[in-house]
């Protein structure tokens, strides 16, 4: 009997400035309008909680959390595009909700494009759910497009 492939181990730190050409790297595959390097660098010099999973000794996704005033809002959540499907995205996830937790968070919301199902599949499966529409909120090939924002409840499933 073949024995299955083990995954390589994953692991979640936080994103440094020495990041940011690969954060980058993975930004400009995964979105049609990325952010530049210079808004990474304006969200580690915020102080947003900024993380990075690590998967072969490189960076293989990330995750962006502001905080402020018992509020959360999850600002970018992205895996290389070679490495999805791998439970990563999840990971990072739960890693924001940890980290949003840990810092006595009573909601998290986030905006998601409507087209995106992936995404919106995702944030399902960990409890968000769709509290309302910002019109126009996106640039896109057509004009505009609206943003849903999902919010997650965390004071009381915790
Ligand atoms: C959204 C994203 C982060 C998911 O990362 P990932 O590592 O591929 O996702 P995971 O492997 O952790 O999958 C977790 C869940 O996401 C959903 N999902 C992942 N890939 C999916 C796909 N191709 N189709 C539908 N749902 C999918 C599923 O609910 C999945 O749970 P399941 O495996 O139990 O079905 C990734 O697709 C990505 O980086 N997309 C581009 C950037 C982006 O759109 N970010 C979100 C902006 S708000």
């Amino acid at each position: 009997m073949i024995a299955p492939m083990a995954e390589p181990p994953a692991s979640i730190r936080p994103m440094t400035h020495e990041d940011m050409g690969f954060v980058s790297d993975i930004e400009r595959r995964s979105y049609e309008y990325p952010w530049s390097h210079g808004v990474f660098r304006d969200c580690l010099l915020a102080g947003y909680q900024c993380i990075v999973l690590d998967r072969d000794e490189r960076v293989a996704g990330y995750g962006i959390l502001s905080i402020a005033a018992g509020e959360a809002h999850i600002l970018n959540l992205c895996v290389d595009p070679s490495y999805r499907s791998h439970g990563y995205g999840e990971r990072l996830l739960d890693e924001i909700l940890f980290r949003a937790r840990a810092a006595s968070v009573r909601e998290i919301f986030l905006e998601v494009r409507p087209s995106n199902q992936t995404a919106l599949a995702l944030y399902r499966k960990k409890g968000f759910h769709i509290i309302s529409n910002r019109p126009a909120y996106y640039q896109a090939q057509a004009g505009r497009e609206d943003a849903a924002v999902l919010v997650k409840k965390l004071v009381s499933d915790s």
